[in-house]
């Protein structure tokens, strides 16, 4: 067993696939837009405004976030940021969340969040080393008509560009099975489809977004299991889970992270990989995030780098792009190791 460094497992090449580029922006970003936008604020410092302990918390003050962006160059900051720091958490690939439904009703059309996003996956895409693509989430307590809505929009737009349709907000007081229209035609315009599903609401969930909603990964999944047959299922079908053990942690799923799920459920065999969730408003990154999960569950060298190399699976890249990106995480691999001064990678 090869035990690493934090600047190491910093260092480790990683794939993301949840993130939301609200929930990434950098409080001085939201303060600067909220004052040019004529917004105020409900904190003087706005390092004061990423406080929460509990997910309803979480939403109200990301609600407070979105009400501070209003232009197309305003969503090209938050989404180009975002990759800034992905890029330097050590993501090379990612798919990436962008959330219409709090804006749209502001008033702010999803044409407007898309023209600034899409510009901003090009110009990362150009400017720095990773490779985006985005996912729309729609808004769950919108309910099924702005479901639809969002899967027309999607479907409508560039598919290397847009590549899945997903959904989030709160769970408690939803009735999922409602949501399986809007995902039929998500799958019919050939968008991938993920869901937030059991992370503060039960397992039923996940199986409402696998078995009726045709999603072939999972965000979240906190409480898949709890239900051992769709555990089975979850295992045998290989759908990933993006887990976040640290967003969790935050809105108090757990008291801590060796509580954390995420152990038990690679131990049963479910392709689960690590996210940061919300990075800029939990004030953390991924490169965090493997430091703790690491050091929580006592995890080698070779386990992060499994981790790693689980997300490449979890991606929707192409199978020519997936076989690419895991040729350079190796060889990313066994460079860090020469460098640190650590045995190869057994062959
Ligand atoms: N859960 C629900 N809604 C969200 C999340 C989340 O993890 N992140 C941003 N909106
Ligand atoms: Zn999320």
């Amino acid at each position: 067993m090869t035990v690493a460094s934090d600047e190491h497992l910093r260092r480790l090449p990683k794939v993301e696939l949840h993130c939301h580029i609200e929930g990434a922006s950098r409080a001085a970003t939201i303060a600067e837009l909220a004052g040019a936008n004529g917004v105020e604020l409900p904190v003087d410092d706005p390092a004061d405004l990423y406080k929460f302990t509990s997910l309803n918390q979480f939403l109200d003050i990301y609600g407070v976030v979105c009400a501070s962006l209003q232009s197309a160059d305003d969503f090209h900051r938050i989404a180009y940021e975002c990759f800034e720091d992905a890029a330097g958490a050590g993501i090379r690939y990612c798919e990436t969340f962008f959330s219409p439904g709090f804006v749209i009703k502001l008033g702010v059309p999803v044409s407007t969040v898309w023209e600034g996003v899409s510009a901003a996956v090009v110009d990362a895409r150009a400017d720095l080393d990773i490779f985006c693509r985005m996912v729309l989430d729609f808004d769950k307590p919108s309910g099924p008509g702005h479901a639809l809505e969002m899967a027309e929009f999607a479907a409508a737009q560039d598919r290397d560009l847009l590549i899945g349709m997903g959904a989030d907000s709160v769970e408690r007081g939803v009735d999922h099975t409602v949501f399986a229209d809007a995902y039929a035609a998500a799958g019919r315009a050939g968008l991938k489809r993920t869901m937030h599903a059991g992370e503060d609401g039960p397992a039923d969930n996940i199986a409402v977004a696998v078995r009726d909603c045709g999603c072939d990964r999972i965000d979240h999944g906190f409480r898949l299991l709890d239900d051992p047959a769709l555990t089975d299922e979850i295992v045998d079908r290989r759908i990933p889970l993006t887990v976040c053990p640290t967003s969790n942690l935050i809105i108090k799923l757990v008291p801590d992270i060796e509580s954390h799920p995420f152990a038990r459920q690679r131990e049963r065999g479910v392709l689960a990989m690590l996210n940061s969730d919300d990075p800029g408003m939990m004030r953390f990154s991924l490169a965090d995030e493997y430091v703790t999960v690491a050091r929580a569950f006592g995890y080698s060298l070779e386990e992060m780098e499994a981790v790693s190399l689980d997300g490449i699976e979890a991606s929707w890249a192409p199978d020519d792009e997936k076989a690419a990106l895991r040729r350079r995480f190796e060889a990313e691999f066994d460079d860090l190791r020469s460098e640190y001064g650590l045995e190869a990678r057994a062959a």
